[in-house]
């Protein structure tokens, strides 16, 4: 059986007709996809510029946190929940509505920290994040001293700014990062569905000061990471794809569950190549961050340049994406029937049928795909056009070792009339795990 809902183009309307009838917009909201690219968006407002000394003086807190409680500022150890008080007092005093979360981790109480900035649209929410907590070992001020403050002082210049932005804006620090994402796993569980769906996008700031620094750019959500990326180009700053363990980081979670995410990352322990070393500078042969995890990770492990240029990127982003005018939601048509997805057997197909439309589909026809299945590395994905035109979504790959698949793709179906049957194709090509097509949709 085929459902396939043609919404309205008004954003209210929309949520109202498609929950409805399908009951499922909780977790397709038009604003929970990729956004098209805003570059040329009129009325975007520039960023303020990030005063490095203040991000330094952050850092300069957290060091003389981690001196005063043993030497760290560990989840479940003193030096953490100072660290946060620290950080919700500046938030608090600058008009900022903060929550801190509380979890258990390893037989201690750890702490998230969020804070909403009053304003701007509360069903499209733009999130900027950073963890909180250190490794025992030192006062991890490059990991992750550097991220939180950059994240506080961004959030700091949006409450000088008296900023009032298109998007609600939401900052977070999390606790436990190091014992395995723990806080952002905890908040991502916790947030219902229809709260998840108003995400727009998470952006995370892991390690932005390393002392041999590398400019790398999370290749996640297309319209985030061209944001940074057109930041840098405007400093002739070359960046690099954050390749240093995908998932190693709290956009994991947020990624994990279809909410796109973004971020930026100076380099931890991976070595500078010398062509590395040719384009930024530094020292080839040697890791970013040679303090890495260790106890030398203090205030001197910084390189101010990386810090100051990553700190008005963050406030790039948040300037450029939570103030740029609302994109009127796309029209979604979708199909919640089930298909099973035989093992290791023939390709199966579901449906959908669009109508009523003039024109080609759009140069960013988005197609949300929810699959359950027990070994997403065996599903090879297709969208094929009303003509049969297959367009590659997923390959198959041994070593894709998680379930579902929770994604939106954007295809490039500029050459294809709209009007027709679409159809999601998926094979199952290795033996033993299953599953099946639970919804799919097409947002033109
Ligand atoms: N998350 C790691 C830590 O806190 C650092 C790290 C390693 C990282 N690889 C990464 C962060 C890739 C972001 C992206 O120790
Ligand atoms: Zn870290
Ligand atoms: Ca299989």
């Amino acid at each position: 059986m085929k459902l396939s809902v043609p919404a309205r183009t008004s954003r209210r309307l929309a949520a109202c007709a498609v929950v409805a009838v399908t009951g499922l917009l909780a977790s397709v909201a038009p604003s929970a996809g990729a956004a098209p690219a805003p570059a040329a968006a009129p009325g975007v407002l520039a960023a303020p510029d990030i005063p490095l000394a203040n991000v330094k003086a952050h850092l300069t807190q957290f060091g003389s946190i981690a001196s005063a409680n043993g030497g760290n500022r560990a989840h479940g150890r003193a030096g953490y929940k100072a660290s946060l008080d620290y950080v919700k007092g500046k938030l608090d005093a600058a008009g900022f509505t903060t929550t801190v979360q509380q979890f258990t981790s390893s037989g201690a109480t750890g702490y998230n920290l969020i804070a909403d900035w009053p304003g701007g649209d509360p069903n499209s929410v733009l999130m900027a994040g950073s963890h909180l907590d250190s490794v025992s070992a030192g006062a991890g001020i490059n990991d992750n001293g550097s991220g939180s403050a950059g994240v506080l002082e961004t959030a700091l210049a949006v409450s000088r700014a008296q900023l009032k932005p298109t998007k609600h804006l939401r900052f977070a620090w999390w606790g436990a990062e190091e014992l395995g994402l723990v806080g952002s796993k905890y908040y991502v569980n916790n947030l219902p569905s229809a709260e998840r769906s108003k995400l727009y996008g998470y952006m995370n700031f892991d390690m932005i000061g390393s002392p041999n620094p590398g400019y790398f750019v999370y290749d996640d959500d297309p319209t985030i990471e061209k944001t940074f990326k057109d930041y840098f180009t405007g400093l002739n700053v070359p960046t690099e794809i954050e390749t240093e363990g995908d998932g190693r980081s709290d956009h994991a979670p947020f990624k994990n569950v279809g909410i796109p995410v973004g971020g930026l990352f100076t380099g931890a322990d991976y070595t500078k190549t010398a062509a590395q070393a040719q384009k930024w500078g530094g020292t080839a042969g040697q890791p970013f961050d040679r303090c890495y995890h260790s106890s030398c990770d203090n205030t001197s492990n910084i390189n101010d340049t990386a810090l100051d240029r990553n700190s008005d990127a963050i406030a790039h982003a948040v300037w450029t994406l939570g103030t740029e005018a609302s994109i009127p939601p796309g029209d979604v048509y979708e199909n919640t029937a089930d298909v099973t997805i035989p093992d290791n057997g023939a390709a199966v197909t579901s449906s959908i049928s669009v109508t009523g439309r003039t024109g080609n589909a759009p140069a960013t026809l988005k197609v949300g795909v929810d699959i359950k299945h027990t070994w997403r590395g065996d599903l090879v994905i297709d969208l094929l056009a009303p003509d049969g035109t297959a367009y590659r979504l997923k390959n198959s790959s041994g070593n894709d070792s998680a379930d579902d698949v929770v994604a939106t793709y954007t295809v490039n179906a500029s050459s294809e009339p709209g009007n027709g049957t679409w159809k999601l194709r998926v094979q199952d090509v290795a033996a033993q795990d299953t599953g099946y097509i639970n919804s799919w949709k097409l947002t033109f």
